[in-house]
């Protein structure tokens, strides 16, 4: 249900087809149309959850490519199905069983294999492979380079299995192939894992320790992106706040912590900057931030580069100091609200956007209403809001009773989901009269004869094609709107 709501919430209204635009949205099967080399392989990838696993699709199409197989977007003629998994909340996990049901009648008749990549490969290993015996490989988020080694043991009939976590894999120096793309933006991933523990989730269970990928990769992978003609990247880590790198081994742990930009060290808002100077119109997008860590660095970085969008989506998860403190979040609501002030204050035109998870361990209707109180306060453009949903393993699960009953906290996101359309609609309106500076994406779904972009507040705006091209840049007066959507005119 919590899924649904979230569904609607990132479809609403008029958007158009925008590739992975949630961050745990559909699934999207991928690929380019293919040229099959002489007796290549095909594989076909579908990846589910956030935008970290459609990155990592992209470094598994990379490794894949690499052993001799090409992307297919039709899995019946694929030689190995993959799922990119997501493990967040429980009904992931079963539309994953589904799937896996939907591809058993291809599988018994073509003899192709099977594999479960990503969050939920550790967890369910046993499971997927002895009782759903479609499974024939599975990889964990660390183990996408040994995919070649177990294809080949999967090929001679044994249960391929590497769940392993690494602490120092980042994939830095693999190239990924595009996958789905509009050919103008593109993830880059910064950095893997993460070590906040917040105690509802299972990402660090998941995906490991948290570390930072050398960022001569990443201003490369950049620069790569420019000349084939991308005008835009994200930047993606669970915590970009905590990007940390350093070319010293001898810099680990608590001295890379405390090490400085004159000892080599590289933090994010360096980073920021490093990237925001490959190309003045090569757009920068970040996510995620965290309230703990961002810093007015990272602030004055996005103020002082044009090209660094402003946009900062800062997971609140919930607006009250008890239970934030039970989340194990490590900020209160003061100091969450003095991080969305100091936003306010240093990029004033930055819109700000969040996660919020409805009816967590044993909160009272009080403190649900000082997460109501606090998207008032915010007025978020932009929200993807969930139920609580207890993961085995996680603190929460294994401290606290999920004692919140099933309708009340479904009431409780229906009333979060409401307000943040109001605050969604407000805002739109305001922009209405005002001119902005779209990244051309794409054709409208709606309307072949109208294109959509964004402005650098990542909001959708849909305007008539004339003889403007994806991938440049127009500037657009908003007319309308809707609640999801801004509609206007290309003015010169
Ligand atoms: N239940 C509900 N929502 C969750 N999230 C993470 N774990 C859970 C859970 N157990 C949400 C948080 C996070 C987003 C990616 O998913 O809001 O920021
Ligand atoms: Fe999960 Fe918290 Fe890490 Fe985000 S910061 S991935 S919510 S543990």
């Amino acid at each position: 249900m919590s899924d649904d709501l979230y569904n609607n919430e990132v479809a609403f209204e008029l958007q158009p087809k925008v590739i992975d635009e949630s961050r745990q949205g559909e699934a999207l099967a991928a690929g380019h149309a293919e040229t099959a080399r002489a007796n290549g392989k095909k594989f076909y990838i579908e990846s589910y959850g956030c935008q970290m696993n459609f990155a990592d699709s992209e470094v598994v199409a990379s490794i894949l490519n690499g052993a001799g197989f090409d992307a297919t977007t039709d899995f019946t003629e694929a030689d190995l199905i993959l799922l990119n998994t997501c493990a967040i909340r429980e009904n992931a996990e079963q539309r994953i069983r589904g799937r896996l049901q939907h591809f058993k009648g291809i599988k018994r008749r073509k003899g192709i294999l099977v594999g479960v990549l990503g969050c939920m490969a550790e967890r369910l290993k046993e499971k997927f492979l002895e009782q759903e015996k479609i499974v024939d490989i599975v990889a964990g988020p660390d183990a996408y380079r040994s995919l070649p080694d177990l294809i080949e043991e999967a090929g001679s009939g044994q249960k391929a299995v590497n769940v392993l976590l690494s602490r120092e894999e980042t994939y830095a120096e693999i190239s990924p192939v595009r996958l789905n793309s509009n050919g103008i933006s593109a993830y880059i991933s910064i950095m893997r894992g993460c070590d906040n523990m917040c105690s509802f989730c299972v990402v660090p269970f998941t995906r490991g320790r948290e570390r930072s990928r050398d960022w001569q990769s990443i201003v490369n992978e950049a620069k790569d992106l420019y000349e084939q003609g991308y005008r835009e990247v994200t930047l993606l880590g669970q915590n970009v706040d905590s990007y940390r790198y350093s070319d010293d081994p001898k810099l680990v742990g608590k001295k890379l912590l405390e090490a400085k930009y004159e000892e080599g060290v590289i933090n994010f808002a360096q980073l920021l900057e490093k990237v925001a100077l490959v190309a003045p119109d090569l757009r920068v997008r970040f996510s995620t931030s965290h309230p703990k860590d961002m810093t007015d660095d990272v602030l004055h970085m996005m103020a002082k580069y044009h090209n660094i969008c402003k946009y900062v989506h800062l997971p609140v998860q919930s607006g009250n100091s008890r239970v934030l403190e039970m989340m194990n979040r490590t900020y209160d609501r003061e100091w969450y609200k003095q991080r969305i002030d100091a936003i306010k204050t240093i990029v004033p035109e930055a819109a700000i956007s969040t996660d919020i998870i409805a009816g967590f361990c044993s909160e009272t209707e009080e403190e649900h209403r000082d997460t109501i109180s606090m998207m008032e306060y915010v007025k978020y453009t932009m929200a993807y809001m969930f139920v609580y949903s207890e993961r085995p393993g996680t603190v929460a699960a294994k401290k606290y009773t999920d004692d919140v009953p099933e309708e009340v906290k479904k009431r409780r996101l229906q009333e979060i989901v409401d307000i943040h359309r109001i605050h969604s609609l407000e805002s739109n309106k305001q922009d209405v009269g005002k001119v902005f500076e779209v990244l051309i994406e794409g054709i409208s779904a709606r309307n072949d004869m109208e294109l959509y972009g964004r402005n650098t507040q990542n909001k959708v705006i849909v305007f008539p094609k004339g003889d403007l091209k994806t991938g440049t840049y127009a500037n657009v007066l908003v007319t309308h709107c809707t609640s999801g959507t801004l509609i206007g005119t290309v003015v010169s």
